[in-house]
């Protein structure tokens, strides 16, 4: 019986792993250079906290999430509201107003799998809980662009506001006005969202719907005073921080939890799945779940296998970063393979990378399999030699060899190979160890 994986899940191999752990490493670099601290957090939630946060009647909501309906538990979509019910739970609030947090990991969303889109799909998230100052917005959004710049990415950012709770419903009711004068020539699922979820009309990817917006009246026009000086602000602060972008008065993010600032970054190069990441204020869920009143908040999302295959097209760079291991044992025969175990065992706990075996292969196939993990140095150590109490030390790069002797404890020999591996690589055995 043979399995496969489920379809819209996929296996991150080991060659693909490396692609990621760059990413993540690149990522982690960024959060810790702007104070962000990571926080884990589990994959299942009450479903409640979804349906509150992200709202009810929202695609992500209705139709897309992985629900145990008798449990009343999901696999979270996506993460904002799951850091926000641990603020909220922990009372990290009390600790530091301000939290600065991210998040790396996956999500579940049940959509038609492409090129780009995946069920579970792998998201790095930030978020700054706290913060109300149009500042904050312009430091997030830079801290994004940042990470795509040093990933060597080109994406492209938009921004919008989505108003607040003062001033969005008299732009609602405009729009609702609007789009139903005109639901003829709307899809199926915008005639739909007319009722329930009009602003979703505004960026419906269908040709027609949006040629039908592309009149409608703009939510820019309709801020109340607070969040137009804020969206102001917050454009000057990019300007002042170098970070270029766009105006789409179109975008209004697919999640119900925002307010004023929107944003996302986007490609040409990922054919439908244009954007690699998303976020935006929601200055008012923290208190919706029960949190602290007047709580502000916003953050991103980059989806990681939008990054990932944006990095696979730009090439080569990645294919390099195979990790070389400082040194191969090559033991020929039951007693030298006896003895080298605890040797490379050392060597291991000096923290260098050392390959072994088991099993006897000829030397040729050791040598081969010496190459394969790209040893700087291969250890051969026959019976004979054992004997002897001297292996051949090969530097696999220069192809110099020298006789090692084989007199000592492990630990011992460990130290002198250890010297010779620092010699080459420049690190010592202790700095080797995170
Ligand atoms: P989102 O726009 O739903 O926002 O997702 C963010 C990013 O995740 C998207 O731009 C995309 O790159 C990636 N993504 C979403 N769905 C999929 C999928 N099915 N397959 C592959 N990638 C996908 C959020 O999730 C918000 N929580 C972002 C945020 C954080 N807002 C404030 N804080």
């Amino acid at each position: 019986m043979k399995f496969q994986t489920v379809n819209g899940f996929k296996d991150i191999l080991p060659d693909e792993a490396l692609r990621w752990q760059q990413l993540e490493q690149t990522a982690r670099s960024i959060f810790r250079r702007f104070g962000l601290r990571e926080i884990r957090l589990p994959l299942l939630e009450p479903t409640g906290l979804f349906a509150r946060s992200i709202g009810e009647g929202t695609d992500i909501v209705d139709k897309e999430m992985y629900t145990f309906a008798d449990k009343g538990l999901t696999l979270r979509p996506e993460a904002t509201a799951s850091i926000a019910r641990a603020y909220v739970e922990h009372g990290l609030h009390v600790q530091q107003p301000v939290q600065r947090l991210f998040t790396i990991g996956p999500m579940f969303r049940h959509e038609r799998p492409q090129k780009g889109r995946l069920r579970q799909f792998h998201q790095i998230d930030a978020e700054i809980i706290g913060a109300a100052e149009p500042a904050a917005d312009a430091e997030l959004m830079a801290m994004a662009q940042l990470l795509l710049d040093e990933l060597g990415l080109k994406a492209s950012l938009e921004i919008n506001s989505i108003g607040c709770p003062q001033c969005r419903p008299g732009f609602r009711a405009q729009l609702v006005q609007y789009v139903q004068e005109r639901s003829g020539s709307l899809c199926e699922d915008c005639q739909r969202r007319c009722g329930s979820n009009p602003l979703r009309v505004l960026d419906c990817k269908n040709r027609s719907c949006k040629e039908t917006v592309q009149n409608a009246p703009s939510i820019l026009d309709s801020l109340c005073d607070d969040c137009a000086a804020h969206f102001a602000a917050v454009r000057r602060g990019l300007d002042d921080l170098g970070v270029r972008y766009s105006l789409n008065r179109f975008m209004v993010r697919g999640l119900d939890y925002y307010v004023r600032t929107t944003f996302e970054f986007t490609t040409t190069e990922l054919g439908a799945q244009s954007a690699v990441g998303g976020g935006g204020r929601y200055d008012c869920l923290i208190e919706e779940l029960g949190g602290p009143k007047n709580t502000p908040g916003l953050g991103f999302g980059l989806g990681m296998e939008r990054l990932v295959l944006l990095l696979e097209q730009r090439g080569e760079e990645f294919k390099t970063a195979v990790p070389r291991a400082d040194l191969y044992a090559a033991a020929l025969g039951g007693q030298a393979a006896e003895f080298a175990l605890p040797l490379v065992h050392a060597v291991r706990r000096l923290g260098f990378a050392a390959a072994i075996e088991h099993g006897s292969r000829s030397l040729k196939a050791q040598m081969k399999q010496a190459d394969r993990v790209k040893a700087r140095f291969t250890l051969i150590i026959g019976e004979q030699e054992l004997e002897r109490r001297e292996a051949m030390l090969r530097n696999m790069d220069s192809q110099e060899q020298s006789a090692f002797s084989l007199q000592g404890t492990a630990a011992e020999l460990a130290e002198r190979l250890g010297k010779v591996i620092a010699g080459v690589t420049g690190n010592t055995a202790n700095e080797n160890i995170p």
